[in-house]
Formats: structure tokens, sequence, C-alpha cells
């Protein structure tokens, strides 16, 4: 049975480990880390299974884990996940988005042959990456379209030198277009869906995104196009924001629960 330790105790965080504390994922929660003290033991509270509430990494490390569940952030990614891969921990990385970032993501990959440790990328709150990643060498065009609530996007770094009032919104306007490495820099709570769809499909340079506000959207919506010689995909994702986050899809959290269900229960893997 794997013995799990959760950075970062916000939504995903939460409802990972209320499930496993409710033995529906085959595994222990051992240990929990946030930035925030108060955040992990009012988490720590709420479940039946007595969990160690870490206060610092290193405290975190030293516990008696074997794979770790990064449901952070971005900076999370960047300052933890080489120690813990390096700790010979395998990892289920949630804020995807930092792996385009300079060359983190194929030192990672050094790191866990190194290591002979395993790196976990949900699909989150999109579908299809299973379908592109078997036509990744074939792929001439693959863009993004998110829509959500504008809501959604505040406190976006995007709006520090782009000076869009978000209450302001009063229809379909899209408020940004570009490419993965920068979407999810400037989005980087909104699109990790770019950085997964990046890393399965043709890169972080090549992949287009579009970032639109609905005010009237109570939904997360992604629409990925796919196209190349093997013919052409289109897939349309509308997801309910999470009660607690409306940042973050309900399937992300979904998703995640998934991913970490099947890699501690690997008799069959279905769409894997
Ligand atoms: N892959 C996907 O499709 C997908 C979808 C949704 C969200 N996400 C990402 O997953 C992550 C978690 O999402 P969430 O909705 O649970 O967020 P959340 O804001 O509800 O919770 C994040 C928690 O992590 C803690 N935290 C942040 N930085 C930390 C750090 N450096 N060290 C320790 N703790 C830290 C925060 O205090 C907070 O309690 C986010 O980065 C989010 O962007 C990914």
């Amino acid at each position: 049975m794997k013995k799990i330790g959760i950075i970062g105790c916000g939504t995903i965080g939460s409802e990972l480990a209320k499930t496993i504390d409710k033995s529906k994922i085959n595994a222990t929660l051992i240990c929990i880390f946030d930035e925030y003290l108060n955040t992990a033991n009012k988490l720590a509270n709420e479940l039946k299974t007595k969990v160690i509430v870490s206060t610092t990494i290193d405290e975190f490390l030293s516990c008696d884990i074997d794979f770790v569940v990064e449901s952070a952030s971005q900076e999370a990614v960047r300052k933890y996940t080489k120690i813990v891969l390096e700790h010979d921990l395998d990892i289920m990385i949630m804020s995807i988005g930092a792996l385009l970032e300079g060359s983190l993501y194929d030192e990672l990959i050094n790191i866990s042959e190194q290591h002979d440790v395993k790196i976990y990328l949900p699909t989150g709150a999109i579908a299809g990456i299973d379908a592109i990643r078997s036509v990744k060498h074939m792929l001439s065009e693959v863009t993004l379209t998110t829509t959500k609530n504008p809501r959604s996007f505040e406190g976006a770094p995007f709006f520090l030198k782009n000076k869009i009032d978000l209450k302001k919104i009063k229809k379909l306007t899209t408020i940004y277009e570009g490419k993965a490495i920068e979407a999810v820099k400037l989005f980087p709570t909104n699109v990790n869906v770019a950085a997964i769809l990046s890393l399965a499909g043709i890169g972080r340079n090549n992949t287009k995104v579009r970032i639109l506000a609905d005010p009237k959207s109570i939904m997360n919506t992604h629409e990925i196009i796919v196209k190349g010689k093997f013919g052409e995909m289109y897939f349309q994702i509308k997801n309910f924001p999470s009660p607690s986050n409306p940042k973050t899809s309900y399937l992300a959290v979904l998703s995640a629960i998934e991913c970490l269900r099947s890699i501690c229960d690997n008799r069959v893997n279905i769409g894997t």
C-alpha cells in the first residue's frame, strides 16, 4: 500500500486527502504540508486518520512516505520537485504549468531516471491527452480556447501590465492570445491544461492558447482543436468550477483522484 504525503491542502489536496481517508484509494495518508499551517491543521482535523502536519519541507520529507502529491502552486513545483525526486519518491504534479519553464522538465526527467522514480501528470481539467499523445509526431496545429467567468481570472499576473477591469466585462471578450509557454506564466492558476497539452503534443512554443472571459458563463470551457497528418480532433470540455475554488474545475479534482487511484491499484489501467 502506498504511503502518501500531500503538499498543498487547498481544494485538490483536501479532496484527495478525504478520498484516501474514506479508503476509496488503496493508500495511506501519512503527512500533509501547506505554506499556511492553519490550512493544513484544518484539513488534519477533518480526517479520521491521524496524519502528521509538517511545518517545513524537510520535516515532510523525513516522514515515512513513498509517494508525494503536489497540489499547491507553480512555485511549489519549482521549489520542491527536485528534492522530492532526489529523496527517491514518486510524485504526482498538479501545477503542471511550471514544467514549461526553462529546462525544468528535462532536469526533472534526468533526476527521475537517476533515482528510478516516476513523475505522474494527470489529465486534469481536459480530456483527449491519450489520443493527442498517440499522434504526437504527426501534428501540425494544437489550439486551446479557454472560456471562464471573469472572476476566475482575478489575481492573474497578466493584469499587472494589462489594465483590464474584469468587473467591467459585460460580454464575451478575448483577453489573451499567444503561446502556451507564455500563457502558463500569465495565468498560472487558470491554464495548466495548456501545459499538459504542450507536453503531450507539439510543445510549449507551438501550442496556441486563447483565453476568453464570459460574464454569463457558469462553467469553465476548454475547446481543443488538433490537426495533423492523422486527421483532425475536436474536444470540448465544459466543467463546473469547484465549489471552493472557481479557478479549479471540479473535473481536475476528480482527475487527480482517479490518477492516484489507478497508480495505487494498477491491476488494470483503462485509457492510459
Ligand atoms: N492540472 C490541472 O488541470 C489543474 C487544474 C486545476 C488546478 N490545478 C493546479 O493545482 C494546484 C492546486 O489547485 P487548488 O485548486 O487545490 O488550489 P488551492 O488554491 O485551493 O490550494 C492550494 C494550496 O496550496 C498551498 N500552497 C501554495 N503554494 C505553496 C507552497 N509553495 N508550499 C506549500 N503550500 C503551498 C496554498 O496555501 C493552498 O492551501 C494549483 O497550482 C492549480 O493551478 C491544476
